[in-house]
């Protein structure tokens, strides 16, 4: 089966492709060759994922996923949630992003926050939405170089180690986008 996921972003496709099995051939966005930004405007992370595979479907007639994903921290009453990709400016800078965070909660002491992704799922016409959340904490400094994004800020519950220190395979384990995408093969399978 061929499926586009609906993304360009090198990071969200390695976590995927390391999850699916192999008889689904996903295909990014530049293999379908759409180069367009693709609008993400509503004020809800599941809406933004539905408004990128809806955009994709409807521009591109493929079957298709979209992944959208929010940090949500809770003593900044869950900001940057919707808004993280631009927290820091339009340039969508992930080191930008990280030390606007770590400023923001320089003198906080709760520091309990969440990733929360929902996949949008578009197959046979229809519309079927996933949702996978981890929990952890904002550390207080950035810690590892892999993964992408907030990654080296965020601790996992139960862990010593960020998302950036710790192997793909560990973060897709207990990773948010890896629990959405265990539901969408769970679904594709039946
Ligand atoms: P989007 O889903 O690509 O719109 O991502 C929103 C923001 O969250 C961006 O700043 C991403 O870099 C960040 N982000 C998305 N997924 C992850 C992740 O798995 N780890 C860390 N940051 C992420």
């Amino acid at each position: 089966m061929k499926l586009v996921f609906a993304t360009n972003n090198p990071n969200k496709l390695k976590e995927v492709r390391a999850l699916l099995p192999s008889t689904i051939k996903l295909l990014s966005l530049t293999d379908i060759g759409c180069k367009e930004d693709i609008p993400e405007t509503s004020p809800t992370i599941e809406g933004n994922a539905i408004q990128k595979a809806n955009y994709i479907k409807e521009h591109y007639g493929y079957d298709c996923f979209a992944d959208d994903t929010g940090l949500e921290v809770e003593s900044l009453d869950g900001a940057p949630g919707v808004y993280s990709a631009r927290y820091a400016g339009k340039e969508k800078n992930a080191d930008a992003n990280m030390n606007k965070l770590l400023n923001e909660l320089s003198e906080v002491e709760h520091r309990d926050a969440q990733f929360k992704t929902v996949i949008a799922l578009i197959i046979n016409h229809k519309l079927q939405t996933f949702t996978g959340v981890c929990k952890g904490a904002i550390t207080k400094e950035k810690k590892g170089s892999s993964g992408f994004g907030y990654d080296p800020i965020f601790l996992p519950y139960g862990y010593s180690n960020t998302f950036a220190e710790l192997p793909l395979s560990e973060k897709n384990k207990i990773g948010h986008r890896g629990k959405a995408v265990q539901q969408l093969i769970k679904f594709l399978n039946h």
